[in-house]
């Protein structure tokens, strides 16, 4: 269908949500499926693409022909983003990352009550005030610090200046971001798009039930920096993934 006009294009995408350890079995975390991500990155592949998928823990399966970097935290996929999109022609970050991870993951398992002689005799107190989850009473809180924007950060980054296009110019790296949004789409959307300086942003609405995390439709606004807005009809996550990638090969000189 758009056979091969992204043949010789580097593509970065991630996908799924990242967990953020509370202690060695538990973890911050969100509903992202992967089927978004996974859609645009085969999208690409079936163009023609050289495509790096870097995903969190899902439960879809390895899409063939791509190279795919698993990750579980927020800081790690950063890691493999910054790795990855140095020789790349695009990034679409369509995870979900954390905001927040917990300060100071224990590296035991959380009793569920402190106080317990058997728990104090075999992690110690001192153990207990220094790391997560201090269980007092009914109560239990996570003190949680936040990540970095992987976004924003490559916004301020000049990523790509060494990347020339076909007429030999450099070009920066094309940066698409996405907006999960419960309430103020538009608004909320546009502030992303411009604090981010994303070359696309996809707003979707979480809310709806054919919309967003775990769906296999998806219902979402394209915000473009010229300050026009598409509005898509729902469609198959595959058809959000190609409206996606025509639009990024109008940006491709
Ligand atoms: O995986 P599925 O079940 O198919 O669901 C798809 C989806 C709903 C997860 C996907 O369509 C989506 O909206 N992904 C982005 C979710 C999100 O984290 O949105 P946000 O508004 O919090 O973040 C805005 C943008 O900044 C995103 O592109 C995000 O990847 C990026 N970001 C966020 C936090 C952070 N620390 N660094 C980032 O780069």
């Amino acid at each position: 269908r758009h056979s091969g006009d992204l043949v010789g294009r580097r593509v970065v995408v991630t996908a799924g949500g990242t967990q953020e350890p509370i202690d060695p079995v538990r973890y911050v975390g969100n509903h992202s499926s992967g089927k978004m991500g996974y859609a645009i990155a085969t999208e690409a592949r079936d163009r023609g693409a050289d495509v790096v998928l870097i995903t969190g823990p899902v439960s879809l399966p390895a899409p063939y022909g791509v190279d795919l970097i698993r990750i579980e935290t927020a800081s790690q996929m950063r890691d493999a983003v910054m790795a990855s999109v140095n020789d790349a022609d695009v990034l679409v970050m369509s995870a979900a990352v954390a905001d927040f991870r917990p300060a100071h993951p224990s590296p035991q398992k959380i009793k569920k009550h402190v106080g317990e002689p058997s728990i104090i005799a075999s992690s110690g107190q001192q153990k207990q005030a220094t790391t997560e989850g201090h269980a007092a009473g009914d109560g239990f809180s996570i003190h949680l610090v936040r990540n970095a924007d992987i976004l924003a950060d490559l916004a301020t980054m000049q990523i790509g200046q060494q990347r020339r296009n076909r007429e030999g110019r450099l070009q920066p790296l094309i940066r698409v971001g996405f907006a999960a949004e419960t309430e103020n789409v538009i608004a909320n959307a546009r502030d992303k798009l411009v604090r981010k300086q994303l070359d696309l942003l996809v707003a979707n609405d979480v809310m709806r039930s054919d919309s967003g995390f775990g769906a296999d439709t998806n219902k979402v606004y394209f915000f473009h920096p010229d300050e026009t807005v598409e509005d898509l009809p729902v469609m198959p996550k595959t058809g959000v993934a190609a409206a996606i990638w025509d639009r990024v090969l109008s940006l491709l000189t």
